[in-house]
């Protein structure tokens, strides 16, 4: 009895012990936590109902807190909390740092889900310690460095998604030096793609409209294995894939990766999704592809694969295809591009396509979109058997000479860039012209806000919805003018969570957006809580981690999906007495108090009345009379003047970080603690409304890694400011003069070249409408922690020219990076971006300024240059610093390149494309694969200060005084 008593009393105190162990770690844990949640009193986690905390034998068990608004930091005190099983703080954009080592400790770990938060640094390899995992979910954050080899013993994992952050490497494969991903059997889904710039939500009553124009571009989509949007590189190697896998989506679209795509992949039966997407794979496509026959989506756009197009015949269940811009050999339209039952989207843009166009194709059941413009394609269209799904047919830039109709209206036809087209009277046809159909969706009240609801919070009988992106990264439909997609997401959405018991009401999607870049279509979600003016934390908790741990099962058009919560949810909002529920409102006609209602309710229209005014960050549109409604945002946030003026130390000098004619641009850090710069309009280069409006809207929907991101924009108290991110590393200028103590080495300035160009290129040729730069120059290109150059300034670039233009000494750009025939006609175009661009490549080769001391730099390079000599016999002009490193391959063909672009004649210069492939091309010479970033880039960190060498940059005045030199460029 005795012993009994004294088990049973060794028994309590060691279960309060680890008890209070767990409080320890947990209370240090987040001792420096913002926003925790307010019933975390008192000393024990697992006695009072702490949110969020879930234990189990008096032990920590779960911790689940994503969109809790939380910032902070996770420590080592993590490793504490020894039997942990889910760790989720998704979604909490506060939270930042490494994420520790001390997490390997958890060994009983099966969820960890650190979704949309700001962690950034390595993965740790002691994850890979944590063999009980299931599900990985490390996306939409900054986490670079290489995958850890370690990730290869995660054996139980099924849901592997390190996507949108900055991983580079290749991927890991087992070897003698150790595991591998190859030994991911159980893993059915394997994500990893480049940092989309960070979603936050604005919720105005807006629907997004798809612009069908939008929609021809080339497309690109994922799903289920999910490496996409990294900077992986290297090969695949075929040991990657075994016929024991049951991987379902493999996603590593946006990579760097090169190489054949290895013919094993065939062994992979149960794969679905296949992006691969916007790499370099060269080599022709393996035939073994025609063995996958659960396949869905299969995109291979974007690369350089040749030989053969894959025969795909047996593919029954393909409902996406996307083969564009590759080099396969010339065939004619493949026979089973008419032939698969579930085909509703095809895309073969520039794959050599010739001959005739099957009039099979468009009488497919269930085909809605058909894309094959750039190819040879000839004779007749005829789309007159098209069945009601067909939404777009783009066959632009072909040779087609005659459109069969019969008298049928047909408007989703385009054939611009055809013989068809040239005919005189063309261009009053629909089908010669770019304009489509806008489609909109959006369900729901039509004019989404009524009134009297708060502009940030929408509001459906005046109740607050919990708010987030929703994004498919493998839609398996295109035309979404079928609302009827839509709806079945919805329904699928309220079913799961009311099976669940949650208190939902109502699910709402709106503003459809795909995004061209990335091809994953994105729609607003709108929880609405049932009985309630606003969810509790339980509430917002358990919401969230049905979508951020996948526990919503999407329709299969839909999947996979991922979610990107909003960060931050008003648990106290409440309609107070604005509150009118149908339930009041009977109750009151019942009792015969209609009055009093009608007393209420007017009441409570004059308050909101108010309220609108003081809360609608877009007021200033509203009362605006001329700039239309309110803008139509993704990504980017709107800031109050006083917000700004906070974050930037009331405008500091001391946080001052450049200035030119349109303004200052600011350091600022965000509450978040995000760093951010800021960009304020002096009052002359104020722009009217309606075009700020315009331009953030635009800027908005730019997302390349070679572009500075837009965080946001404040329009308020009569200023027009954009919020860019941070880019730590200065300006290749400051880079080139010294001032930085940043050293560019020979391919760390032909990688810098070949981003900077290809953010331009995305900036002419996919954004849409295409942007013109029009001020690129050295210190307009910067380099991020990566040294990775991303082009700032495209936005508020275009300040007031429209109105005076005219004024010669009014062009905008900056002298010596200016198009000549630009300067005079006044007429811009995509190839005067072109023409800086080479400038700027002058200036990487010769670290000088393009107009030093009177003398132009063109002119400079052309004087001495002899093409029969070593480099070019340019010794005295190439900077001291690369000249030192022996012999800069490539050297020549760059200098060749960067005159083309300075050609007087606008259209003897390339584009930004073909820059970006001669670059690529050079990088290659240069012994260098312009697919493979390194992983370490400290080597290039250096302090110049210390070093000898001469900089030509010796002032950081850039004033011009000469007139603009015109100098003749002599083709080649
Ligand atoms: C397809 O699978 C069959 C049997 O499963 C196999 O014999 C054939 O070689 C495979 N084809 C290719 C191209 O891999
Ligand atoms: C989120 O946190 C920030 C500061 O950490 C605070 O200013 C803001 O009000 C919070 N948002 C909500 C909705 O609670
Ligand atoms: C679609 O976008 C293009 C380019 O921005 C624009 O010119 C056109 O007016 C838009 N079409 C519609 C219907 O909104």
């Amino acid at each position: 009895m005795i012993l009994l008593l004294l088990l049973l009393f060794q028994f309590l105190f060691i279960a309060a012990h680890d008890s209070n162990q767990d409080f320890t770690a947990l209370s240090s844990l987040t001792e420096s936590w913002g926003n925790k949640p307010p019933n975390w009193v008192g000393t024990d986690p697992c006695g009072g109902g702490w949110d969020g905390i879930g234990c189990t034998k008096s032990r920590v068990t779960t911790i689940q807190l994503p969109s809790m608004n939380l910032t902070g930091r996770l420590t080592d005190d993590i490793g504490g909390l020894t039997e942990l099983g889910t760790l989720d703080l998704s979604y909490n954009k506060g939270m930042s740092g490494r994420i520790p080592p001390e997490i390997g400790n958890l060994r009983k770990l099966r969820t960890l889900s650190l979704v949309g938060c700001g962690f950034f640094g390595p993965i740790p390899d002691s994850l890979g310690a944590l063999n009980q995992l299931t599900f990985l979910a490390l996306n939409l954050n900054r986490l670079s460095g290489p995958i850890p080899r370690t990730f290869g013993n995660l054996s139980n994992v099924d849901w592997l998604d390190i996507s949108d952050n900055q991983i580079e490497g290749p991927i890991p494969i087992s070897d003698e030096q150790g595991p591998g991903l190859d030994m991911l059997l159980k893993t059915q889904h394997l994500y990893a793609y480049l940092p989309l710039s960070e979603f936050d939500f604005i919720i105005f009553c807006t629907q997004i409209r798809i612009n069908a124009t939008t929609r021809s571009s080339p497309m690109h989509k994922a799903a289920t294995s999910h490496f996409g949007n990294n900077h992986l590189s290297g090969q695949v190697q075929p040991k990657l894939f075994n016929s024991n896998m049951i991987l379902k989506h493999l996603l590593l679209d946006n990579n760097n990766l090169s190489g054949k795509i290895p013919d094993t992949i065939g062994l992979v039966k149960t794969l679905e999704v296949i992006r691969y997407n916007h790499n370099y794979m060269s080599g022709e496509v393996p035939s073994s592809i025609g063995n996958l026959t659960n396949l869905t989506d299969l995109y291979l756009g974007n690369n350089k694969l040749n030989g053969s197009m894959p025969d795909l015949t047996r593919l029954n269940s393909l409902a996406t295809v996307d083969l564009s811009n590759n080099s396969f050999n010339s065939s004619s339209i493949p026979s089973w591009a008419s032939s698969l039952p579930y085909l509703t989207t095809l895309t073969l843009e520039n794959t050599g396509l010739q001959g005739k166009i099957p009039t099979s194709l468009f009488s497919q059941p269930n085909i809605e979109t058909v894309i094959m413009r750039n190819n040879q394609l000839n004779g007749t269209l005829d789309v007159s058997n098209y069945k009601p799904n067909l939404a777009l047919v783009d066959l632009g830039a072909n040779k087609i000479t005659d459109f069969a109709q019969k008298g049928q209206k047909i408007t989703f036809v385009i054939l611009v860039g055809n013989p068809i087209c040239l005919e005189t009277g063309a261009d009053s046809k629909s089908y010669c012209t770019n304009s489509q159909n806008s489609i909109t969706y959006s369900t729901g009240p039509n004019n989404c806000i009524p009134p009297s609801c708060r502009s940030n919070k929408v509001s459906h009988k005046c109740v607050f919805p919990y708010t987030g992106i929703l994004t498919s990264k493998a839609p398996e439909f295109s035309n979404f003018g079928n609302e009827s997609y839509f709806s079945e997401l919805e329904n699928s959405l309220l079913a799961t969570f009311q099976n669940l018991h949650l208190p939902v009401d109502l699910v709402f999607l709106s503003n459809p957006f795909w995004d061209t870049f990335s091809g994953y279509l994105s729609l607003d979600l709108k929880v609405f809580p049932s009985q309630i003016d606003s969810f509790n934390r339980t509430g917002v908790v358990s919401i969230s981690s049905v979508l951020s741990n996948q526990i919503y099962k999407a329709p299969g058009f839909f999947t996979p999906y991922i979610f990107n919560g909003s960060s931050s949810y008003d648990f106290s909002a409440e309609c107070s007495s604005t509150k009118i529920h149908t339930g009041i409102i009977a109750g009151a006609v019942a009792t015969g108090v209609v009055i009093l209602v009608l007393s209420i309710t007017v009441i409570f229209l004059i308050r909101q009345k108010k309220r609108t005014k003081a809360f609608n960050p877009f007021a200033n549109w509203e009362q605006n009379n001329n700039s239309g409604n309110a803008p139509q945002l993704k990504g980017a946030r709107w800031f109050s003047f006083e917000e700004l003026k906070k974050y930037t130390n009331n405008f500091s000098d001391a946080n001052a970080i450049g200035a030119g004619g349109y303004g200052k641009v600011y350091q600022a850090v965000l509450s978040s603690g995000e760093l951010v710069a800021v960009k304020r309009a002096s009052q002359e280069s104020m722009q009217g409304a309606f075009e700020f409006k315009t331009e953030i809207e635009l800027l908005s929907r730019v997302h390349h890694k070679n572009l500075v991101g837009l965080v946001g924009f404040c329009y308020d108290k009569g200023e027009q400011m954009l919020v860019y991110e941070y880019v730590p590393n200065g300006t290749i200028m400051d880079s080139l003069s010294g001032k930085s103590g940043i050293r560019m080495n020979w391919i760390r300035r032909l990688k810098v070249a070949v981003g900077a160009a290809r953010g331009l290129a995305y900036l002419h040729e996919l954004a849409d409408p295409p942007i013109i730069h029009r001020d690129i120059k050295s210190s307009n290109i910067l380099l991020d922690d990566h040294l990775n150059a991303k082009v700032a300034d495209f936005g508020l670039s275009k300040l007031k020219d429209s109105d005076r233009g005219h004024i010669t000494t009014q062009v905008k750009g900056t002298m010596g990076y200016m198009d000549p025939e630009y300067y005079m006609t006044q007429q811009l175009t995509v190839k005067s971006d072109v023409y800086s661009f080479g400038i700027t490549m002058l200036e990487l080769v010769t670290a000088r300024k393009p107009i030093e001391q009177g003398k132009f730099i063109i002119r400079e390079v052309l004087r001495i240059m002899d093409r029969s000599k070593e480099l070019y016999n340019l010794h005295a002009l190439i900077d001291p610093m690369i000249k030192q490193e022996g012999n800069p391959k490539g050297l020549e063909k760059f200098v060749d390149l960067a005159l083309k672009c300075v050609n007087d004649h606008a259209e003897e210069r390339p584009t930004m494309a073909d820059v970006v492939k001669e670059i690529e091309n050079i990088l290659q010479l240069a012994g260098f694969n312009p697919n493979a970033e390194s992983t370490s880039t400290s080597e290039t960190y250096e302090n110049a200060s210390g070093g000898k060498i001469y900089h030509p940059y010796v002032d950081e005045d850039f004033a011009y005084t000469s007139v603009f030199p015109l100098v003749r460029v002599e083709p080649q």
